[in-house]
């Protein structure tokens, strides 16, 4: 049972550098909410933070592509951002912004006591270098070719086609986003937090006094990092955009934060703007033993939040988190969600094509929080799909939740004059006392699973209550008892207790899907004519939460039905969108033909055999149609060390006029043979596909003639 004095959950800070997808609404904002609307209904002292990351490259490598400037991005995506998470119910107290100067304050604060303490030490390193562009360059200005997947535009930090986390020194052919030349090192000094130093105290207080508590995903991350052996961490980046270093720090001129020494300290500056705001003190929470501090955050940002913050926050004497749920990632139909591919559901084009697209969009929202919350990839990823998202709508939203609330309304409307029915007590059998012990057994399981942040499993329980509801009812059949009302009028009292329970039942219905599906709640509330009050969390598992005699209103359609238009409509758009921006990056792997047929592998070789090859890069610097030789071309190929005289195969598939200029992959080392006459001194790579198409075997980028391909 939660017990502290107050709480402080956020929610991780998104970069204000684009949309940001549904996946990332299920993952740190959706279950942060739940979670704040819970304690909330529990009266408890909570603030809810979050705010837009608004530094780091992530920004400034935006502002390029729009060819604007940094500020206008994140003042741009802030306020998108701001009111997504607002349309979709996200419940914060402030949602701040990390270029506030309350921030900037904060945060040299912060650097400034570390570096007094002596918590932080300099040393100069070898960086990537962008010689033309006379900068250095931060990780996700380098782009190249992943050497995991071969993705052609990997980022120097991240693979966002595989995933795979990268170094820039790993990358194929890297080259600057700035200048599109390939980087040089040169030696710079920074500021590092040496982790190092804490390790043995980080694993006595993750793996030893949070080994029972985190969840197994968090725990098994920060293991594996810890097993690899902590290593100092640079705090400062040579950009120019970003919080500088304190003034007066020796030689920190042109140094800036790094973002992730900054943003997660956005969670104080958010909390002290909070206070400013309402005449509140910040400093107990984030300086009292009684706070319990939660950060609600997506996979890729574990070793932040448990192993650097935490630092951080100990060396500059502040509370620890009591727990940070993360969640794993949530796919999109079958392959990764990603903005930039395009393969993901924004929450403003749901919000758009749902909830703004038709009065009362709130039970569309409501929804999606459904949806999300019962595929939440809280142990593993998930995968979410229109389909599914329709038929967990349709069937158990509608069929369950929303129609059994509707019978009960319907039918007290029918069959008790509009008014809550008394209960007979006299007239009370196993069924009826069962279904009034299944509300506070619902409250106890529920609330011990959201304590635990089992937000997936808490919803089920609430929707199994409803689903008992439907059974109870379904067994009473109040409405087959009515048509012998004339001979039996004493069994009106039969369809008073079935009538007064279900409406009991829809009250606890109202209390315990209010963190899940707050429009809903509310919703109901109206139709109940009761006030917002009977939503506290301790009403939960009450059976006399409406006095009997008191008229209700009509019944109101709490959810509708998603057809299959509107399902086929939106699988029809996310693949145009992922189909227009993969043509737009020149990502061809869309658009890679089928293979119809395909030739047997050849017998085994050994590596020497491979070796005993000689292949190079080279350009044809001319061509030329072969006399009385249909097929034949007739190549000059610049080797970079000498030129070559190649007749080719080709004519049938290439004009000369069209092939100079191309570079191609050569057998520089085959033995020469006469054609038509001409010596052939090599032999020119060709792909050949089953309808026989020939396409040229070349590096996928210009390089030097005369380079080895092995
Ligand atoms: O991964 C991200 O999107 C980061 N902007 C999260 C920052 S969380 C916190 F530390 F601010
Ligand atoms: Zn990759």
């Amino acid at each position: 049972m939660n017990t502290a004095k107050r709480y402080l959950i956020t929610s991780a800070l998104p970069y204000a550098n684009g949309l940001k997808h549904i996946g990332h609404l299920a993952g740190a904002y959706l279950p942060a909410d739940i979670y704040v609307r819970y304690l909330r209904a529990g009266q408890k002292d909570v603030v809810f933070v979050c705010g837009s990351d608004e530094h780091g490259a992530a920004i400034t490598i935006q502002a390029m592509k729009e060819h604007t400037t940094p500020r206008a991005i994140v003042d741009k995506y802030h306020a998108i951002l701001e009111s997504n998470m607002a349309d979709l119910g996200i419940s914060f107290d402030i949602y701040h912004r990390t270029s506030d100067p309350l921030q900037h304050e904060t945060a040299q604060e912060f650097f400034a006591h570390l570096e007094k303490n002596g918590d932080l030490e300099t040393r100069e390193s070898e960086q990537f270098y962008d010689e033309a562009a006379q900068t250095f360059l931060a990780d996700r200005y380098i782009t190249g070719t992943c050497p995991v997947c071969g993705y052609t535009n990997a980022y120097g930090d991240q693979c966002e086609k595989c995933g795979s986390t990268l170094s820039p020194e790993q990358l194929i052919n890297p080259k600057s986003t700035l200048s599109g030349n390939p980087p040089v090192l040169r030696p710079t000094r920074h500021w590092y937090l040496p982790l190092n130093k804490h390790e043995e105290w980080l694993r006595g207080w993750i793996l030893g006094e949070h080994g029972n508590d985190w969840k197994p995903n968090v725990l098994g991350q920060c293991k594996s990092w810890l097993d690899a052996g902590l290593q100092p961490r640079a705090v400062t980046r040579d950009l120019d955009w970003g919080i500088s270093l304190p003034a007066g720090t020796p030689g920190g001129e042109g140094k800036v934060l790094y973002v992730w020494f900054d943003a997660p300290i956005g969670y104080i500056s958010a909390t002290r703007q909070w206070a400013k705001n309402t005449g509140r003190d910040w400093k107990p929470y984030w300086y009292d033993g009684d706070t319990k501090l939660v950060h609600f955050i997506g996979k890729d940002n574990i070793v932040f939040h448990c192993i650097i913050f935490p630092v951080m926050l100990k060396l500059h004497g502040n509370i620890l988190p009591d727990n940070v749920p993360s969640n794993e990632f949530m796919n999109l139909e079958g392959d990764k969600m990603s903005t930039s591919r395009g393969w993901s559901i924004e929450m403003e084009d749901y919000i758009n094509d749902f909830v703004k697209k038709e009065h009362g969009g709130g039970m569309l929202v409501d929804a999606l929080r459904y949806y999300l919350t019962v595929i939440a990839p809280e142990s593993k990823d998930s995968e979410f799909t229109w389909k599914g998202f329709q038929d967990a709508v349709n069937s158990e939203l509608v069929a369950i939740f929303g129609n059994f609330v509707n019978r009960s309304f319907v039918l007290m409307h029918k069959l008790c004059k509009g008014k809550v029915p008394p209960l007979h007590t006299p007239r009370m059998d196993d069924a009826d006392r069962n279904m009034l012990s299944a509300f506070e057994k619902t409250k106890a399981v529920t609330e011990q699973l959201l304590e635990g942040y089992k937000f997936r499993d808490a919803l089920f329980e609430v929707i199994d209550l409803a689903r008992k509801g439907n059974k109870y009812m379904q067994e009473k059949e109040p409405w087959i008892i009515a048509k012998s009302l004339e001979q039996t009028p004493g069994n009106q009292e039969l369809i008073d207790n079935c009538l007064h329970i279900c409406l009991q039942l829809t009250a606890n219905l109202a209390v315990l899907i209010n963190p899940f599906l707050p429009n809903t709640a509310r919703k109901m509330l109206y139709m109940m004519k009761v006030v917002e009050k009977m939503l506290d969390w301790e009403n939960a598992g009450k059976t006399r939460l409406l006095s009997a005699g008191y008229s209700l209103r009509a019944p109101e359609l709490l959810f509708r039905k998603i057809d299959d238009a509107e399902v086929m409509e939106q699988v029809e758009k996310l693949k145009a969108k992922a189909a227009a921006l993969s043509t737009a990056a020149g990502d061809t792997s869309a658009a890679i033909p089928a293979a119809t047929e395909v030739a047997p592998v050849k017998a085994e070789i050994q590596y020497d055999d491979f070796a005993k090859l000689d292949l190079r890069v080279g350009t044809i610097v001319s061509a030329e149609k072969v006399a009385k030789a249909d097929k034949l071309l007739k190549l000059e190929v610049d080797l970079g060390f000498e030129k070559r005289t190649i007749v080719s195969g080709i004519a049938m598939h290439f004009s000369p006029e069209e092939i100079v200029g191309k570079q191609v992959t050569v057998v520089v080392n085959l033995a020469p043979r006469k054609m038509r006459g001409i010596e052939s001194a090599g032999m020119i790579l060709m792909a050949g596909d089953a309808d026989g198409k020939l396409k040229f075997v070349n590096p996928d980028e210009p390089v030097a003639n005369g380079s080895e391909v092995s």
